[in-house]
């Protein structure tokens, strides 16, 4: 008999506005000059530290603690938003589908016999991200979805490349590109009719979020549905090497291209009877391109022409809408999310953030399931992004508007919990450009000060916590921690996350002053914050959660 109800705290109050402060790409690493957080201005940040151990410590955001396969992967928003969220650690997308493919259930399942049927007479198309990073989708499960895919009835393959360089260096496209053709020439020694049929940088083609851009999601459809791109190449490795070579050009932003034949035309482009699947499991960037593919009523952008295909993504991506409705590999069942019992126990909720992080403290955070659970108890306020732009150019981002918006949700006394994502040292971080990643962390510094400063007015409490690493570290290392140099001597940038734990801060007037860090949850990780952050309300977690990070000792 499951019940909502949360147990009383038997000694923390009920009622004090507590808010929530998620640092995006915000990790803890040793000062030197490639930590920009180290080199910026964060005078609110140091203060933070200086309450450690009681009201400060680390957390690990990475590996095995976020639900992924290893401790070699790097923690990043998705699995660090659905732990922060759920209390609990969920075998993700990425060890889910690893599973799927190695015991061969992938090739039973529902969504793979329901495109299987297209084999006969149609092609199948494989669309995502092309790199080992681990964060959307992985190399090695491409490779091994496509000799499964030939072994199980498929003749005829086109795979829809976007390049990557955000989770990997810059430049590694071309040596994925490498290994995928031979792949794809060994499948056409087995009389596979096997190719690439197009490409483009991930965050040019393809991969928007949030509604950020559909221009993003039309340049893929182009180039994929249409076989239509500005750039037309006889392979993808002359693609992407000769995009390359233009000035400023990286793999995150590559022109769409498509293959095309002697005659000129396009290889692959996708029509009716096709089977297409989009390999990432990781939802937020996926969801977008889903909806062009599976709606039939579908206004965001002119399709051209709608094909009649059998499409499954690798994973369901938006557990509400149950986009897509056919898939792969089952999603983690994310469930009882502490934001689905806090409203449950009265406790009324405010969430914001910018558009390109607006989903992480919404729809990750809820277990990646879009909308309110109650809407009279809760308020998601999205602020605008700029689009069209790398955020090198504003690192400020909309920072300090989305710490106003804050401000005035703790003022307005309305609310409990007022949640938000700070994106600076994240998306700042991505971009590789160490001096704009310094002003984006002073920027992020500076909105949660301004939150502070409303949580110190009404009595309030906070946790200032990260859901992973980045802009720590701007460098790729090599195992002794010394900067990597290239060929020509130069370092080599590191625009992805890190395996970095990170910062939980914990504070404010209406904190308790017996509450403090316990000393016994040494590995504690993000899927500790949940039930830390409901003692903080005055509950009890759920006891199949994550054990709370907090005790409370008598003065
Ligand atoms: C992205 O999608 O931008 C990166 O691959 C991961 O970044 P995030 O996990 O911080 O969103
Ligand atoms: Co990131």
């Amino acid at each position: 008999d499951f019940s909502w109800k949360l147990a009383d705290h038997p000694k923390l109050p009920k009622g004090k506005a507590v808010a929530v402060v998620v640092l995006d790409g915000w990790g803890e690493a040793n000062p030197d000059k490639y930590n920009c957080i180290h080199v910026a201005e964060t005078p609110t940040m140091d203060s933070l530290k200086k309450g450690a151990p009681e009201k400060w410590r680390l957390v690990r955001a990475h590996g095995t603690a976020v639900g992924l396969p290893t401790e070699d992967d790097m923690g990043n928003s998705e699995v660090g938003h659905n732990a922060l969220g759920a209390g609990r650690i969920y075998a993700q997308g990425a060890k889910l589908v690893d599973i799927a493919l190695a015991s061969g259930k992938i090739y039973e399942g529902e969504g793979f016999n329901y495109i299987k049927e297209c084999f006969g007479s149609g092609t199948l198309h494989l669309i995502g991200l092309l790199s080992d990073g681990g964060v959307h989708s992985r190399l090695d499960q491409l490779q091994l979805l496509l000799k499964g895919s030939s072994e199980n009835g498929a003749k005829r393959i086109r795979v829809h490349i976007l390049t990557d360089g955000r989770d990997v260096l810059d430049g590694s496209s071309v040596g994925f590109v490498e290994i995928l053709e031979n792949d794809l020439a060994q499948l056409r020694e087995k009389g596979i009719d096997a190719k690439i049929a197009s490409g483009g940088g991930r965050m040019y083609v393809t991969m928007d979020r949030y509604e950020n851009d559909w221009g993003v999601v039309k340049r893929g459809w182009d180039a994929q549905v249409l076989g239509e791109a500005p750039h037309k190449f006889r392979s993808a490795l002359e693609a992407v090497k000769k995009l390359r070579e233009e000035p400023k050009a990286n793999d995150q932003y590559l022109p769409p291209f498509v293959i095309v034949d002697e005659s000129g035309k396009a290889v692959g482009p996708i029509v009716d009877g096709d089977a297409v699947v989009t390999f990432n499991f990781r939802a937020d960037r996926m969801v977008m391109p889903a909806k062009a593919l599976e709606y039939e009523n579908f206004d965001k952008f002119d399709r051209v022409r709608f094909p009649k295909i059998r499409y499954a993504g690798m994973l369901q991506y938006d557990g509400e809408l149950k986009l897509p409705s056919h898939y792969l590999v089952s999603p983690p069942e994310i469930e009882r999310t502490s934001g689905e019992y806090l409203v449950h126990n009265g406790v009324r909720t405010f969430a914001c953030s910018e558009t390109v992080k607006f989903g992480h403290v919404t729809f990750f955070w809820n277990g990646n399931r879009s909308g309110y659970f109650n809407e009279e108890m809760e308020e998601y306020v999205e602020i605008p992004s700029d689009s069209g732009i790398t955020f090198n150019v504003q690192p400020k981002m909309k920072a300090l508007e989305i710490a106003e918006k804050a401000r005035d949700a703790i003022l307005s006394g309305k609310f409990h919990q007022v949640r938000v994502n700070l994106p600076n040292g994240d998306m700042v971080g991505h971009t590789g450009d160490i001096e704009a990643t310094v002003v984006a962390c002073k920027a992020a510094d500076e909105a949660v000060k301004m939150i502070l400063d409303a949580i110190e007015q009404v009595g309030g409490i906070y946790v200032v916590t990260a859901d992973h690493g980045n802009a720590e570290d701007m460098v790729k290392r090599d195992k002794r921690g010394q900067p990597l140099l290239d060929k020509s001597g130069k370092i080599q940038i590191l625009t992805s996350h890190t395996l970095q734990p990170v910062p939980i801060a914990i504070g404010g007037p209406g904190l308790l002053p017996g509450v403090r860090f316990r000393k016994d949850v040494l590995d504690g990780g993000l899927a500790n914050v949940a039930a830390t952050v409901m003692n903080l309300h005055g509950f009890v977690a759920p006891s199949d959660y994550e054990q709370t990070l907090i005790e409370v000792v008598e003065n």
